[in-house]
């Protein structure tokens, strides 16, 4: 892991530029692709940068990380909606090119992998980190070979997304993740944490055993990943 420290604002423009390098050495590459509260500031450069003519989407494929289970894509709360809403409907992409894993369709959720496989698989997977350490929906305890999957949200989840949601009741229990093995099998990886709320389970995931009770520890194995951080997110390094 490459670690890199510096400003919201900073770490938003560096992410960026790896789309940049990435994209134009390679214009149909596999974006893998994240929601929550940490890439809107990458997403908005993102589009600023495709506004600019920097880079282009429209050879790309992308893959999102995760959907809540029984939420449709026209639901407000849905991972498909926020990545229209927050980045494909500001950049070029092709929306045919873009792929979210189906919360209503769930009996078939390995088949994500073979669509990802399929497409050549991913070559840059964005990240963020939940306070339990989870990448994707991915919580502790989850196998690491795992593929895309079904998993029953811990309650520390529910509660830490319930602040989109009219209520925490309203929260899905359960979503659909890429699994840990899917999430590894990304050529490039471009992880970012921000804020002092994620500087623990960022001490645990950098300098702790690879455990899977802290499922972005295996980071530490893979051979191309930089780990963007905030000076918060960093405090306790
Ligand atoms: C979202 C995802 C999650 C989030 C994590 C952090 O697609 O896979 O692992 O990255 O829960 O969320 P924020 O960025 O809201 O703190």
């Amino acid at each position: 892991m490459k670690i890199i420290i510096d400003t919201p604002e900073k770490i938003a423009e560096l992410a960026a530029e790896r789309y940049v390098e990435l994209l134009n050495r390679k214009p149909n590459a596999v974006l893998g692709y994240a929601t929550g509260s940490t890439p809107l500031g990458l997403y908005a450069q993102l589009a600023k940068l495709n506004a600019a003519g920097k880079l282009t989407f429209k050879d790309a494929t992308t893959f999102n990380l995760d959907e809540y289970a029984g939420l449709d894509g026209t639901h407000e709360q849905s991972y498909r909606y926020f990545m229209n809403k927050n980045l494909f409907e500001h950049i070029d992409i092709p929306m045919e090119n873009t792929h979210v894993p189906s919360g209503t369709d769930t009996a078939h959720a390995g088949d994500y992998d073979k669509a990802i496989a399929a497409a050549g698989g991913v070559d840059l997977q964005l990240l963020g980190i939940g306070h339990d350490g989870h990448i994707g929906f991915n919580e502790p305890g989850t196998p690491f070979g795992s593929i895309t999957h079904v998993v029953d949200l811990t309650p520390m989840t529910r509660e830490a997304n319930a602040r989109f949601f009219t209520s925490i009741d309203e929260v899905p229990t359960q979503a659909v993740s890429m699994g840990m093995k899917t999430i590894m099998n990304a050529r490039q990886i471009v992880f970012i944490a921000l804020g002092k709320d994620k500087a623990e389970i960022i001490k645990k995931m950098i300098d702790g055993d690879v455990t899977t009770e802290v499922p972005a520890s295996i980071l530490q194995l893979h051979p191309n990943c930089e780990v963007f951080l905030d000076h918060d997110a960093a405090s306790l390094l």
